[in-house]
């Protein structure tokens, strides 16, 4: 009979074919069951002669099943695993990759040289007062430079609020992040202030929200010569040149005095402006020293604090850097725009 079961054991293809040989041993009504039973009719020395060979093959029987069964789930799960296995060698399923922005890497850059300088960068709101935005930079409200700006305008109007608090605009640059910087914090300051900035404007070279980034310093003593060799050493490390020209263009901002374009010099190569040199000149900030009214509106005393002031465009500033043609294509979120200039992989 043992060699019999044992037989089917190692016979048995597969783990239900296994269980059946069990059943057929092992089980209620088994063959191996049927044999122990016998057993108990049997007279005391009739079992101690036969007992140990009963007892023996019912251990044999289940030694050799646990044995099989466990040889054939590795067999099984050997056949799964080479059924299953990944092909290394396959080319994967290419899922684009985000990017990190042209417009955001010049911002992270900015903060980066300014940081070496010694600036903060700070923020301030989208959504600004009228009062932070124009008449804190000493334009008020009859200025035709409201006019200029474009300026979009909120609907809800607060009558019974505070006069700072009435109209609200899209801040129209950031120089509002001047006055919140100045009321927020005593000078000493340093600061950069990258951002949002709207106006209703678009064509190739205008979008109604662009970006600017502002630069503000207070202290005792600032001169035009600490804001020119502010931006010339930020131009340099940003279009990372060592011939980088500046020059200084008188002009007009309500909110500085004396008020400074700057333009940066250029050279052609290949039929394309490359910045570097002095063939020509571009206009890349407007800057100037703070207006002693915009230092008095904030709180402090002009004949303390001085400082000096500048704004610049950053999609410009990215489009000069990056040889990019249309302001608007920043805004399109065309990823084989992003990839023809080397921004995304
Ligand atoms: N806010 C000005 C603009 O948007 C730029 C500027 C900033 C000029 C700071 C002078 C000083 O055109």
């Amino acid at each position: 009979l043992g060699e019999h079961i044992l037989a089917a054991i190692a016979a048995a293809p597969g783990l239900d074919a296994l269980d059946e040989v069990r059943v057929d041993a092992l089980g209620k009504q088994g063959r191996v069951t049927q044999l122990l039973k016998t057993m108990g009719a049997m007279s005391a020395e009739e079992r101690q002669s036969r007992g140990p060979a009963i007892h023996g093959l019912r251990e044999r029987v289940t030694a050799a099943i646990a044995a099989r069964k466990a040889a054939l789930e590795q067999a099984a799960l050997d056949a799964r695993l080479a059924a299953e296995t990944l092909d290394m060698t396959l080319p994967v399923d290419a899922t684009p990759a985000g990017t990190v922005h042209p417009v955001s890497q010049v911002m992270d850059e900015l903060a980066e040289i300014f940081a070496d300088l010694g600036f903060a960068v700070a923020t301030g709101p989208e959504i600004e007062t009228d009062w932070h935005n124009f008449t804190a930079l000493n334009i008020p409200e009859t200025h035709p430079a409201r006019a200029m700006h474009d300026t979009f305008y909120l609907a809800d109007v607060d009558p019974a609020g505070d006069e700072r608090e009435t109209f609200r605009v899209l801040r129209t640059h950031t120089s509002p992040v001047q006055i919140r910087t100045m009321t927020g914090q005593p000078p000493p300051i340093r600061i950069i202030a990258p951002g949002r900035t709207y106006r209703s404007d678009s064509d190739a070279t205008h979008t109604p929200m662009f970006h600017q980034v502002e630069g503000l310093v207070i202290d005792k003593g600032i001169t035009l010569g600490h804001l020119k060799w502010t931006l010339q050493t930020f131009l340099k490390a940003f279009f990372e040149r060592d011939d980088i020209v500046l020059r200084l263009r008188p002009s007009y901002f309500p909110f500085t005095e004396p008020s400074a374009e700057v333009d940066v010099g250029f050279s052609m190569v290949k039929g394309k402006r490359v910045i570097g040199g002095a063939e020509g000149w571009m206009e890349v900030l407007g800057s100037g020293m703070v207006h002693p009214k915009v230092i008095a509106a904030c709180g402090l005393d002009p004949a303390e604090w001085q400082g000096f002031a500048f704004g610049c465009g950053i999609d410009r500033l990215a489009m000069l850097k990056y040889g990019m043609d249309d302001l608007r294509a920043f805004f399109d979120g065309d990823i084989r725009w992003l990839k023809h200039y080397g921004f995304a992989s």
